[in-house]
């Protein structure tokens, strides 16, 4: 995995680089570049692979994923959403480069992503490039991330116009989940998986991005500033709603352990050693 990292590190660095006007595109690398798990591309290259793809193919598509997650930790950082000072242990990217260049790199980083994927994917197909943008744009906008950001903020406080348990997965399944989905459906699309393969793994990002969203509200619960790389206490301090907050700490990693077998058991079959470690890994941590 360190390996697959590497690579795809390399990839981002060459995909973007600093131009006129210099400000821009320093603040998009800037939180590109610090060192992020990435989950996402690490995920859509391994289902691409599994599924029989040359992870070449899927490159450009796969920074296009960390690229948009990027641009949603940048603005999720913002004052005027978490406000939070820290990310990837270092200052957020507001506090570098003020507001103002941190709302414009977001947006540059978000329309940056689906011109990488048209003009770099050169061994897809139009078809297969055409369903991709269709998926990044259905996630990435009020049909997905921005929804789960909306009710997160909007939900602060306790005030919720459907139930708790409904708008906490909803937020869940949107804010987090989606990019898992979009990450792994870009993957099978360049495998030019069936339609039924391309079910089972979208089952597996769902369960898989509700887990992940789960164990970061344990975290921010549970570690440290020093593990994180991000400021803790922080969703307790804002009232925010969390799986913690809702069920408590034993009831929400009793479901994380329960989404995480049952990822478990839908990517056993295809022994694949990435998406074991991950999914060790994360147990491992919330079980410790
Ligand atoms: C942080 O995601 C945002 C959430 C969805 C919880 P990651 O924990 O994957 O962040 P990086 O990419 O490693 O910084
Ligand atoms: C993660 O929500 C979702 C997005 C950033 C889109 P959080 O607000 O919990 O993420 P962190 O904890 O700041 O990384
Ligand atoms: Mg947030
Ligand atoms: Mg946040
Ligand atoms: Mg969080």
């Amino acid at each position: 995995m360190k390996e697959l990292i590497n690579v795809i590190d390399n990839a981002l660095d060459k995909y973007l680089q600093i131009e006129y006007p210099e400000d821009i595109f320093k603040a998009m690398k800037y939180t590109l570049m610090l060192p992020g798990k990435r989950l996402r591309p690490v995920m859509c290259i391994e289902t691409a692979r599994i599924l029989g793809c040359d992870i070449e193919k899927v490159m450009p598509a796969a920074c296009a994923i960390e690229m948009l997650h990027v641009q949603s930790l940048i603005h999720d950082d913002l004052p005027c959403m978490d406000n939070d000072d820290f990310r990837r242990g270092k200052p957020s990217n507001h506090k570098v480069f003020g507001e103002a260049n941190a709302v414009l790199a977001g947006d540059a980083l978000l329309t940056y992503a689906p011109q990488l994927i048209i003009e770099k994917s050169t061994d897809l197909t139009s078809e297969q490039i055409v369903k991709i943008l269709h998926e990044y744009t259905k996630f990435a906008g009020a049909y997905g991330l921005i929804a789960g950001q909306v009710v997160d903020i909007e939900s602060e406080g306790g005030k919720l116009v459907k139930s708790a348990k409904e708008t906490l997965d909803f937020i869940h399944l949107n804010k987090t989940a989606v990019l898992f989905r979009l990450a792994i459906k870009i993957g099978a699309i360049a495998a030019d998986a069936d339609k039924y393969t391309i079910e089972e793994f979208d089952n597996f990002a769902t369960k898989f991005g509700l887990a992940f969203q789960i164990y970061d509200d344990i975290m921010d619960e549970i570690s440290s500033f020093e593990e994180l790389g991000k400021t803790v206490g922080k969703d307790k301090a804002s009232d925010k709603l969390t799986y913690v907050s809702l069920y408590g700490l034993k009831t929400a990693k009793n479901k994380f352990n329960c989404l995480i077998q049952e990822c478990c058991d839908i990517i056993d079959k295809y022994d694949s050693k990435i998406f074991n470690d991950i999914l060790s890994r994360l147990a491992a941590r919330i079980n410790s």
